[in-house]
């Protein structure tokens, strides 16, 4: 059985050159088939303003949310990391609610470390949290946070700061930094720079490691998926199809048969 997934093991396995596998979950089953399937990492990703509540941004999840699903995956999680993501405006609008905030997802969730998106413009508030014991992963490149200031889910090409704000994440006391939506060269040259490992998500293979939203790569969703995103399963088709069955024999009387009664 693999041991309990902590910090220092992801800086192991970049040292040793072992890739990292992460994925988001937002509940205990999924949480629970991804921990024994061996995942390395579970982000309790705030996605799930997307993917599970059916928002067109993740900009009105709250810290509650986070909180209520953090407890669910971090109850089923007996060997990935869980980390849980800060929400948009738990940790903008001043340093004592973002240690605060942060501080909730490991005193009441149950989660090791916290997200948070932003480079060099959140790094006051990163090491106010790693001095305060709680480890952080930072989040740069596309942020969807910021996706006004951003006019839109873009691809992020500049390369001078992508460098700087991946320099300045490690200095700040990061343990580690999802790329995402960066061109795979600069992926590239930010995962030889820093000393941290880098976790991709549409930023090529030269990363330490990827992760994907569960729904996208289960085929939960119906939504649109980006280009990067790869498809294991279609568990949406599959739940369509025993609907339709389950209806068709209840509509037939087929269902319950003998075995099904008392
Ligand atoms: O919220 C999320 O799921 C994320 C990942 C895509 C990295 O931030």
């Amino acid at each position: 059985m693999q041991s309990k997934v902590t910090v220092t093991t992801l800086y192991t396995m970049k040292t040793k050159g072992e890739k990292i596998a992460a994925v988001t979950a937002y509940d205990y089953p999924f949480a629970q088939m991804a921990d024994a399937a061996g995942v390395h990492v579970i982000l309790v990703g705030d996605s799930l303003g997307m993917v599970v509540q059916g928002l067109t941004t993740t900009l009105p999840v709250t810290m509650d949310e986070m909180i209520y699903h953090t407890r669910m995956v971090a109850r089923a999680a007996d060997h990935a990391l869980v980390i849980g993501d800060m929400p948009f405006m738990s940790y903008q609008a001043g340093a004592a609610d973002a240690l605060l905030n942060a501080g909730r997802f490991l005193k009441e969730a149950g989660a090791a470390a916290v997200k948070l998106e932003g480079g060099a413009s959140v790094c006051e508030t990163m090491r106010l949290m790693t001095q305060a014991g709680i480890p952080v992963m930072a989040h740069i490149g596309l942020t969807p946070q910021s996706v006004h200031q951003m006019g839109g889910f873009k691809v992020q090409r500049d390369e001078d700061r992508l460098v700087a704000d991946g320099l300045a994440v490690e200095q700040a006391g990061a343990f580690s930094v999802v790329l995402e939506g960066i061109p795979a060269q600069i992926a590239e040259k930010i995962t030889k720079t820093l000393k941290i490992p880098t976790i991709g998500i549409g930023a090529g293979p030269a990363c330490d490691g990827q992760i994907l939203v569960l729904h996208d790569m289960l085929g939960l969703t119906e939504r649109h998926v980006p280009k990067f995103v790869k498809r294991y399963a279609q568990l949406g088709r599959s739940a369509g199809e025993a609907f339709t069955s389950f209806i068709q024999e209840v509509r037939t009387g087929a269902f319950p048969g003998d075995e099904h009664c008392y």
